[in-house]
């Protein structure tokens, strides 16, 4: 699977930020035909969205388009028109049932049959960001063209009423509920947008307790995001080293017939050998060591 450390939006009818958006190395670029493009330019997004797709060099960056949402009434055309110019993923906004994303995976399957593209090419994400969306995960993480669970914490914090603040406590539930739903159906699950774009302490430490929650990537907003993103959710080479350091000592008493042992100062068994091989993997997915 894909890495999205970062995943930036654009807005779908805004040419000029698509073709900037092209130039940041970032992991995976979002054309945003939802809420990041007002509603009377619906249209001219859409075609927007279509010439980029055909004519502009991504180089490794995902190219995205999220679409309106199921039952928006622009979704089916939105669809029709975008996958013949061949994305790699649809992002399905106000997520709230395995129906709408089996609706979604119908019409890409059409697709891919009648024009002999190879089956399941074209992926899915879906954006959890009610209530509803939250508790019907279970059916909603286990879609086999599912690639990743994005948290949408503004419409979230919206749908249940609360008031969003700078601790987040009011998003940690639904934070933790959406990693615990994606690790168990092997999926991405991608953090909430950092709305304060002009606020870098706020980034950094936003993005450190996403991936500390178990986050492997964040949506970004805005280019000055994409580096502290990336960094924050790629194992810095300190990391890097302890977890290697801490494999090597786990294999040499593994030999010695030691379960657990102790290891500067701390108790070592199979879990922390797991976290430690978790932090190489990482590594490995964003390209820091081979
Ligand atoms: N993607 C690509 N380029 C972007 C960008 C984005 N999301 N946001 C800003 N830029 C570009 C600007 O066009 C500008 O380019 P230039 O220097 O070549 O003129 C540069 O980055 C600096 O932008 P800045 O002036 O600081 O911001 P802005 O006032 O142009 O835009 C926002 C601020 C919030 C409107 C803009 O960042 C944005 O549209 N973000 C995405 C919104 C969105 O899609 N929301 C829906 C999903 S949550
Ligand atoms: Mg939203």
């Amino acid at each position: 699977m894909r890495v999205r450390r970062a995943m930036l939006y654009t807005p779908g009818d805004e040419w000029t930020k698509i073709n900037k958006a092209i130039t940041l190395n970032v992991d995976s670029i979002c054309m945003d035909l939802e809420d990041g493009t007002a509603a009377n330019r619906k249209l001219s997004a859409r075609a927007t969205v279509c010439k980029a797709l055909d004519e502009l060099n991504f180089s490794k960056s995902e190219k995205l388009v999220r679409i309106n949402a199921v039952g928006s009434g622009l979704e089916m055309d939105e669809l029709r028109e975008i996958l013949p110019h061949l994305p790699d993923g649809i992002v399905i906004p106000k997520t709230e049932t395995v129906a709408q994303v089996d609706l979604v995976s119908k019409v890409i399957d059409d697709f891919e049959r009648t024009n002999d593209r190879p089956l399941n090419g074209i992926r899915i994400l879906v954006v959890v960001e009610s209530a509803l969306g939250l508790l019907n995960l279970r059916d909603i993480a286990a879609h086999p063209r599912l690639d990743g669970i994005i948290f949408g914490a503004e419409d979230f914090t919206a749908n249940i009423g609360a008031k969003r603040t700078v601790t987040g406590w009011e998003v940690l539930y639904a934070r933790s509920t959406v990693v615990t739903y994606a690790a168990a159906y092997d999926k991405q699950a991608i953090d909430m947008v950092s709305i304060n774009f002009r606020d870098p302490v706020t980034l950094k430490v936003e993005s450190a307790v996403g991936a500390s929650l178990g986050f492997t990537g964040k949506q970004i907003i805005h280019p000055s995001q994409v580096q502290p993103v990336q960094e924050a959710f790629t194992p810095s080479s300190k990391e890097i080293e302890d977890a290697a350091n801490l494999i090597k000592a786990f294999r040499e008493h593994e030999e010695l017939g030691n379960g657990a042992f102790e290891y500067e100062g701390k108790m070592i068994d199979m879990p922390i050998l797991k976290q430690a091989q978790n932090v190489i993997d990482r590594a490995i997915a964003a390209g820091k060591i081979l």
